[in-house]
């Protein structure tokens, strides 16, 4: 169908999964153990509910804002996600396509399917992205890879991912890895190896999600990895996949190295049963909301509305990141199914933002909530 005839992000996805291959989806859909957590990151948003102002002006609804003080057209970003070419040739730059039209940023995996030289080749002068690192147990091909980071002009931070010292145990994806060689034989010749750091995930039998980890370093801490870090780049660091109020306060002890924190479950896909980030973000405000003053904070995982975005905002989010629905999207229509997701996802929060009778996102809090419900999970 002509990409204007979807209306929401999950008929993206369903005509996105039609269009890849079992693998693709199974990587793409897949989350740990009973998926949980991936299903509570949805329903967490749902259980708040809006406290709608009236009487107001609305006339002039703005998303604008910024991330690191970089100038962003909507608080919507693109999360890391490997394999974009598992769900369409275009990629990883398709996305950054799409995210050019919404002035949107873009956090580029380690595993992405395409070079990060590759990806912001087209950017707008003012395109922002972000580079987001595993660090390999073999320490020298992460200081390879920060060099050539450091080098491009449009990557303005890293972001270094931390729920994930392991791979979650990730069913669906792992039972397509024993599929027998004529399957294999019909994974897309996208899914091959495309440089030197990105892993031939076109044949092996444990999954895409296995596959990936193998050589990521588990011993990564507080203490060595930071410093580490800044001994090859100077660029800012945003910490990602914090889960607690105590993680999040740690974090804000890091600056000014440590800008930012990503709070993330990493969309279900490692601990399942670990909090959707609404809970995380209400931890923090209960217990140490100075956390929001000294460093940003974003949250992803299961943002399909634009009353998800809002919520978050509400809550002291800076910015949300959206994961698989990015990859629907392009899996679905190209740069264009990218454009559809994004563009559903800003006319939903700016109608959003109207009916709560508020026009700028600063004016957006807590007093925009009611998180009672959430409470009580
Ligand atoms: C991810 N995610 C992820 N995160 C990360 O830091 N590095 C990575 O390489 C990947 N790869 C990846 C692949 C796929 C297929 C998915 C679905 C997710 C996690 C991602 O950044 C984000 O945290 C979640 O996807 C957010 O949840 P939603 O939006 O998918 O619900």
């Amino acid at each position: 169908p002509p990409m204007h005839h979807l209306l929401n992000l999950d008929e993206i996805e369903q005509v996105g999964h039609k269009q890849v291959n079992k693998k693709a989806w199974a990587y793409y859909y897949s989350a740990s153990d009973d998926k949980i957590s991936k299903r509570l990151n949805n329903e967490a948003y749902r259980s708040i509910l809006l406290r709608p102002r009236v009487f107001r002006d609305v006339t002039r609804a703005d998303l604008g804002t910024t991330v690191l003080g970089h100038k962003v057209g909507i608080p919507i970003y693109v999360s890391p996600a490997a394999m974009a070419r598992l769900g369409h040739p275009a990629g990883e730059a398709g996305i950054a396509e799409g995210c050019r039209s919404f002035g949107a940023l873009q956090i580029i995996s380690n595993n992405a399917s395409m070079t990060p030289e590759q990806i912001v080749k087209g950017a707008a002068p003012d395109q922002v992205f972000g580079w987001q690192l595993y660090v390999n147990v073999d320490r020298k091909k992460s200081e390879a890879m920060l060099a050539r980071i450091n080098k491009l002009k449009a990557i303005k931070f890293i972001v270094l991912t931390l729920d994930a010292p392991v791979a979650g145990k990730r069913e669906d994806d792992e039972r397509n890895g024993l599929t027998d060689a004529a399957e294999e034989e019909q994974a897309p010749k996208a899914a091959a190896r495309t440089s030197d750091d990105t892993p031939d995930v076109s044949q092996g039998s444990a999954g895409i999600g296995q596959m990936l980890f193998a050589g990521t370093d588990p011993s990564l801490h507080w203490q060595a990895t930071l410093p580490w870090l800044a001994e090859h780049t100077d660029l800012p660091i945003v910490l990602k996949g914090l889960q607690t109020h105590e993680d999040a306060y740690l974090a804000s002890l890091h600056t000014p190295q440590v800008k930012g924190i990503i709070l993330s479950n990493h969309g279900g896909r490692a601990l399942d049963t670990a909090p959707p980030a609404v809970h995380t973000l209400l931890e923090i405000r209960k217990y140490c909301p100075e956390v929001f003053d000294k460093i940003e904070v974003y949250v992803d995982g299961g943002i399909r509305r634009g009353t998800d975005v809002i919520k978050a905002l509400a809550l002291g989010a800076k910015a949300v990141g959206i994961g698989r629905a990015a990859l629907w999207g392009l899996a679905a229509g190209g740069v264009d199914g990218v454009r559809r997701t994004l563009q559903i996802l800003t006319d939903e929060s700016y109608t959003c933002m109207r009916l709560l009778g508020v026009e700028k996102i600063e004016d957006l809090g807590p007093h925009n909530v009611n998180t009672r419900a959430l409470e009580q999970q």
